[in-house]
C-alpha cells in the first residue's frame, strides 16, 4: 500500500498541501502556525502569579517556594472546611509496641544497597507499565508503533495522553488524521512489539510486512489488531509540546476488551490473556497475580486513630497480634 507521506514531511507541511486537496486539520494547523505551540496553562509568561514574589530559587529548584500553591489559588479558592493545615507530628501511643513483621522486613533492607540513578534514567524506575500498539490511518496508509508513554488524563471527559517523538512516522499520522487507536498486546505479540518499535512506517509498511491480522474499529479509521486483549479508539482533542515529545490528548470514542481478560480490572487468569508490560531496553514482563487489598472501613479507621497507628499488616499477622494482646491482657488481669 503506498504511503501518503513517505518520507516524513517537514513539520507543518501537509502531505496533500501541494495537491491543494484537503484543508489543513485543526491539529495540523496548530503545528503549522508555530512548530510546537506552548501550552498556555503551563506557560509562565501567561501566569504572572508564577513569576512574582520569588524569594529566590531554592537550591536545586528553579521556582521560588509556594509558587505552585499561589498559582492554583485563583482557580481553586480555599474551602474553609477542607483547607490544608499541616498536622503537628504526634508520636503514636503504640510507638513502643513491637514493630510488625512487615515493617521489620522493610526496615532491615540496608541503605548500602541503594544506587544513584542518572536523572535521564529516572523514567526507567516507572518501567513495567503496559505497552500499547498505537495504530493510525491516513489517506489509505496505515501504521503501527509500540508506546509506553501513555497515561489516563481525565475520567469525564475520558481523556488519554500518548507522548510521541516528532521523529516518529506515527507523529505525523496522528497529527494529520487527528485519530489513533491503542491496542493492548499480550505476550503472544512479544517479538512483534519489539520489531514494530525498531523500524519506521516512514520506510516500510509494517502491518503488511508483519501480516498482523486487523479488524475494523467502531469510531476511527485506524485498524484494530487481533492478538490484543483491549482496544481504545481516540479522537485527538489537543496536542502539546512536552520536552522532546508531543503529548497527544485523545478523547475516548470507543473501547472494548476480551471477556476472558478483563472484568472491570485485568483478571490475570490465563497468562496468554495478560497485558504485556515493558521494563526497558528489550525486556518485557506480564503481571503475576491479582492481589486484593483490604478496603479500610470507617470503624477500622476510627480504631486506628484511637490506637494512634494504622493496622496495615496482613490478616495472619493481625490475628497473631490480637491473640498476643489478648494473652498479655489475661496475664495482667491474673496479676
Ligand atoms: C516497547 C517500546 C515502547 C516505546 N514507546 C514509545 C513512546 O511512548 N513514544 C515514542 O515516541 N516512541 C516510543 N517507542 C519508539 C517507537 O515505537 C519506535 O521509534 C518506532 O519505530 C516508531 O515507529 P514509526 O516511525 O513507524 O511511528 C517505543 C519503542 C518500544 C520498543
Amino acid at each position: 500500500m503506498p504511503h501518503a507521506f513517505s518520507p516524513v514531511p517537514a513539520a507543518g507541511v501537509h502531505p496533500s498541501a501541494s495537491a491543494g486537496s484537503a484543508p489543513l486539520s485543526r491539529i495540523a494547523r496548530r503545528f503549522t502556525a508555530s512548530k510546537y505551540p506552548r501550552n498556555p496553562a503551563i506557560d509562565f509568561r501567561h501566569r504572572p502569579s508564577l513569576s512574582l514574589d520569588h524569594s529566590g530559587p531554592r537550591r536545586g529548584c528553579q521556582r521560588g517556594p509556594g509558587t505552585v500553591a499561589r498559582a492554583l489559588q485563583p482557580a481553586r479558592p480555599a474551602n474553609p472546611l477542607t483547607a490544608f493545615v499541616p498536622r503537628p507530628f504526634r508520636r503514636p501511643a503504640s510507638h513502643n509496641r513491637a514493630p510488625s513483621r512487615t515493617l521489620d522486613r522493610i526496615r532491615t533492607r540496608g541503605r548500602h544497597m541503594r544506587q544513584t540513578i542518572d536523572e535521564r534514567d529516572a523514567r526507567r524506575l516507572l518501567g513495567g507499565g503496559p505497552v500499547v500498539l498505537v495504530t493510525t490511518a491516513w489517506h489509505g496508509a496505515q501504521n503501527v508503533m509500540p508506546a509506553v508513554f501513555v497515561t489516563p488524563l481525565s475520567i469525564d471527559p475520558p481523556l488519554i495522553g500518548v507522548a510521541v517523538h516528532p521523529a516518529r512516522h506515527t507523529h505525523d499520522m496522528i497529527r494529520f488524521s487527528e485519530e489513533f487507536a491503542l491496542n493492548i498486546p499480550t505476550r503472544q505479540l512479544l517479538h512483534h512489539v519489539q520489531y514494530l518499535g525498531s523500524v519506521s512506517g516512514a520506510e516500510l509498511g509494517k502491518l503488511e510486512l508483519t501480516k498482523l491480522p486487523t479488524f475494523r474499529a467502531r469510531k476511527v479509521d485506524a485498524p484494530l489488531l487481533e492478538g490484543c486483549v483491549g482496544w481504545i479508539e481516540c479522537g485527538v482533542e489537543d496536542a502539546y509540546k512536552i520536552g522532546d515529545h508531543t503529548l497527544f490528548v485523545g478523547k475516548v470514542a470507543a473501547a472494548s476488551a476480551e471477556k476472558d481478560a478483563f472484568d472491570g480490572a485485568w483478571l490475570l487468569a490465563d497468562p496468554d490473556e495478560r497485558p504485556l508490560h515493558y521494563l526497558g531496553v528489550n525486556y518485557y514482563a506480564i503481571l503475576g497475580e491479582r492481589l486484593e487489598a483490604r478496603i479500610p472501613q470507617p470503624a477500622d479507621i476510627k480504631r486506628d486513630v484511637e490506637a494512634g497507628a494504622a493496622e496495615l499488616s496482613d490478616e495472619e499477622e493481625i490475628a497473631r497480634r490480637r491473640e498476643e494482646e489478648a494473652h498479655a491482657e489475661e496475664e495482667r488481669e491474673r496479676g
